[in-house]
């Protein structure tokens, strides 16, 4: 995890609430060191069919679901591979969700109706607080929580994107603060024999390949971190509203010059703005360490979403392993880009 500072833990009653809101059936949303949930109590179908309303999310996507500790595993997944407790005992609680079969009795409304379940205990203290709690009162122990934005847009980092995007349909927000790590976790299928990352994080393959002893079989468009990608080739996600280009450092210049007198945002990295910046762009510099990058990565979408300019351009960040769940992030975002929610 990134260094940052301590999260603003939220006084004990917004907490008792917040159980008390699970346990009828509402959404709570709640910070995790990644961001924000859209939390229901998995055990409850009806509670988990309001998270897809609210999102606009079709019905057969999964959602994760949220666990106090790693032993409560065993309540949601059966057939659990040795591999699977070494993960949890390495990287839980943190940013890491595992795919496993799941127990007959978890919600077809939680797996999408696959044979699976997503689990991960989060590593945020107002979450790990939250879900002992739901726990310790009796409930099912399991939240569900996909990102709290709203279906193929930009996740939420802050309380206050949370209240903005889903305002008054969620009955609580707790608020706990940006979230340190700012991108989605690491997703590691091991469901089968082979485990597959389906994916990048916060977490890379060769940390999880150092803990697991075997080899991590990888998509096809991670396979080498080196390459640009093909613009196109992934499902479009975390995307802006604005239409967004991404470019690589040596092409920044041309491509601000094509822009002629139209309004740009330029999100740039290697160079900060220069002297004579023409009226129409608007320059804002990005971090340059991944995980100070990442941290940033969606505040500073929406940010630039929300700055009225006709497009943004995005330079792409470095290439190799600690950029690649930024690159993928990105890349999505750009393909989404300009769509609008309802087509992504
Ligand atoms: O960091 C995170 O993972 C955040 C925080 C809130 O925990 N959650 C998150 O959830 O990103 P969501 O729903 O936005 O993304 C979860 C991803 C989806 O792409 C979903 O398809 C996949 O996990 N997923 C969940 N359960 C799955 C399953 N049983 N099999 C395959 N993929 C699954
Ligand atoms: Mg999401």
């Amino acid at each position: 995890m990134p260094d940052t500072p301590a999260s603003p833990s939220v006084p004990a009653s917004e907490i008792e609430r917040a159980v008390t809101l699970l346990k009828a059936g509402e959404l709570v949303a709640f910070p995790t060191e990644t961001v924000y949930g859209l939390g229901a109590d998995a055990a409850n179908p009806a509670a988990v069919a309001k998270i897809f309303a609210v999102k606009g999310r079709p019905a057969d996507h999964p959602v994760i679901v949220h666990l106090p500790c790693s032993q409560s595993m065993e309540d949601w997944a059966r057939d659990i591979p040795a591999v699977a407790w070494e993960l949890a005992e390495y990287f839980w609680p943190g940013p890491l969700t595992l795919i496993l079969k799941r127990q007959p009795y978890v919600p077809d409304a939680v797996t999408g109706g696959q044979d699976t379940v997503g689990l991960r205990v989060p590593g945020h203290p107002v979450a790990l607080a939250l879900l002992q709690a739901f726990s310790r009162a009796g409930g099912s122990g399991g939240v569900a929580g996909p990102s709290a934005n709203r279906f193929g847009r930009i996740s939420p980092t802050a309380a206050s994107h949370v209240c903005d995007e889903l305002g008054d349909r969620v009955a609580m927000v707790l608020d706990g603060g940006e979230c340190p790590v700012g991108i989605e976790s690491t997703i590691v299928d091991l469901s089968s024999g082979t485990p597959r990352l389906l994916r990048p994080g916060h977490i890379r393959p060769d940390q999880l390949e150092a803990v697991m002893g075997e080899p991590l079989a990888l998509p096809a468009h991670l396979r080498n971190t080196e390459v640009p990608r093909v613009s196109g080739a992934l499902a479009a996600h975390y995307a802006p509203r604005t239409h967004m280009t991404l470019v690589e450092s040596a092409g920044l210049d041309v491509e601000i010059f094509r822009a002629g007198y139209q309004s740009m945002a330029v999100y740039a990295w290697s160079r900060s703005a220069p002297v004579e910046l023409p009226a129409n762009i608007i320059w804002v510099s990005a971090p340059t360490t991944p995980s100070a990058y990442a941290h940033e990565l969606y505040a500073a979408l929406r940010h630039l979403d929300e700055l009225g300019v006709a497009q943004l351009l995005v330079e792409s960040p470095p290439r190799g392993a600690l950029w690649a769940a930024i690159h993928d992030r990105l890349d999505r975002a750009a393909c989404g880009a300009g769509l609008g929610a309802d087509q992504t």
